[in-house]
C-alpha cells in the first residue's frame, strides 16, 4: 500500500527544478513536464500536448471536463492558459521566445518558439515547481505595496486586468458572496457528486490517478475511499465550508479578481495565462495564493458580485486570495506519456 512518504517522494520528483541553459534544440519533453505543473480546475489536468517542429500544441481533453461546476468549459480553457504560460517561461529558460495563439478552428492553444538572445531563466520560471494553491489559513499580515503593485502588473494580459481588494470592507463583501455560493453549491447533490469524484482520499488513490484534489494537500488524514466519502457527507456542510472560507479570507492580505473584456475561449485562455503569471510571481516572492471562485461559479451570484466591483463592462473570471503562510504538501500530476497526443 502506498504511504505518505511515497506520495511526497513522487510530488518532489515531479517538481524537480526545470532545465536551464540555451542549446540549439529545445528539450520539448521538459517543456511539457513544466507545463503540466500548472494549476487546473479540480486538478483535472484537462490537457493533451502535441509536440511539433518548434511548437507545442495544448489540446483540450473534454473527457476531463466538469459539467456541473464548469458547464461552459471556461475553467477548462483557463487551465489550458495556465499550462501555456508555463511553456513561455520554460522555453525562455532554454533561450527561446514563445508566441502563444488560440487556434479557433481546432480550439487549441499553440506555443511557437524562436531562438532569442534575450530569453533567459527568470524568477517566474524558477517558481514553477514551487507554485501551489495553498488552501490553509494565512498569517494575517499585509503585503508590501511594491509587491502588490508588481502582482497587479504581471496579472495584466491582452484584454485582462487584475483588481486587488485589500480593505476590510472589500474582503467582507467577498466573504458574503463566498458564503452564499457555498450554500448553493453544497446543497446541490450533483455539485457534491462531481466534487467528491475528484477527491483523492489517500496516497494510493492519488498516486494511481496522478490527478484530483488530494487530501494530503489539505492536511487531511489518509482514509479508505468508502470512509472518506461517508465522512465528507457529514462534515462538508455549507456552514462548515463558509466558516472555513471566511476564516481563510480574513487571514489573507488581499483578494485578486481577474477580469476580462470578453467572455469567450480566447479570453478564458488569456485569463488563465494572467493567473498563472500572477501566481508564479507570488510564489517567487514567497506569497501564497488560493482560489475562492464561488461568486463566479454560481451563475445567479455573478452579476451581483460583478456590480460590487468597479468594472468597465468587464466580466469577473477568477478570484484568488493571497497572503503569507508556510508551503503545504504539493499536488500530483499524471505521467507525461498519458498527456502526450499522438
Ligand atoms: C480555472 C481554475 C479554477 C479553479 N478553481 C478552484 C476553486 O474554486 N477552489 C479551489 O480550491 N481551487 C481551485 N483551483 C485550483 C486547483 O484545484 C489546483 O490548481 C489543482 O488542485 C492543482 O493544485 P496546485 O495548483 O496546488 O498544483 C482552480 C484552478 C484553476 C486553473
Amino acid at each position: 500500500m502506498a504511504s505518505i512518504r511515497d506520495y511526497d517522494r513522487a510530488a518532489s520528483d515531479q517538481r524537480r527544478p526545470g532545465k536551464e541553459g540555451a542549446g540549439d534544440a529545445l528539450d520539448m519533453t521538459e517543456l511539457v513536464r513544466l507545463a503540466t505543473l500548472a494549476a487546473s480546475s479540480h486538478n483535472t489536468q484537462p490537457w493533451k500536448f502535441r509536440i511539433g517542429e518548434r511548437c507545442v500544441t495544448v489540446l483540450p481533453d473534454f473527457a476531463r471536463r466538469c459539467p456541473v461546476v464548469d458547464p461552459d468549459d471556461s475553467h477548462l480553457f483557463k487551465s489550458l492558459g495556465c499550462a501555456a504560460e508555463n511553456l513561455v517561461h520554460a522555453a525562455a529558460a532554454q533561450g527561446h521566445a514563445a508566441e502563444i495563439c488560440f487556434d479557433a478552428t481546432e480550439e487549441t492553444v499553440v506555443a511557437r518558439f524562436e531562438r532569442s538572445g534575450a530569453a533567459r531563466a527568470s524568477d517566474l520560471f524558477r517558481a514553477i515547481p514551487r507554485r501551489q494553491c495553498t488552501r490553509t489559513a494565512y498569517d494575517g499580515s499585509s503585503l508590501a505595496s511594491d509587491h502588490l503593485k508588481l502582482l497587479e502588473r504581471v496579472g495584466q494580459g491582452n484584454g485582462v486586468r487584475t483588481i486587488l481588494l485589500t480593505s476590510r470592507p472589500q474582503l467582507d463583501c467577498v466573504v458574503e458572496y463566498v458564503t452564499r455560493g457555498n450554500e448553493i453549491q453544497l446543497t446541490d447533490p450533483l455539485f457534491r457528486k462531481e466534487l467528491v469524484s475528484w477527491i483523492r482520499f489517500n496516497p494510493g488513490e492519488a498516486l494511481l490517478t496522478g490527478d484530483g484534489i488530494s487530501g494530503r494537500t489539505g492536511g487531511q488524514p489518509s482514509l479508505p475511499r468508502w470512509l472518506g466519502k461517508a465522512i465528507i457527507d457529514l462534515v462538508l456542510t455549507p456552514k462548515a465550508q463558509a466558516d472555513a472560507d471566511a476564516r481563510n479570507l480574513r487571514s489573507s492580505a488581499a483578494v485578486a479578481v481577474f477580469v476580462a473584456a470578453r467572455g469567450d475561449k480566447p479570453a478564458w485562455v488569456e485569463v488563465g495565462r494572467a493567473y498563472e503569471r500572477f501566481s508564479l510571481q507570488a510564489a517567487a516572492l514567497d506569497i501564497r495564493s488560493a482560489f475562492v471562485n464561488q461568486p463566479i461559479e454560481v451563475r445567479a451570484l455573478r452579476p451581483q458580485f460583478e456590480s460590487s466591483l468597479d468594472l468597465d463592462g468587464e466580466r469577473a473570471l477568477l478570484i484568488v486570495r493571497i497572503g503569507r503562510a508556510p508551503l503545504a504538501p504539493f499536488s500530483l500530476r499524471r505521467r507525461l506519456e498519458d498527456v502526450m497526443s499522438t
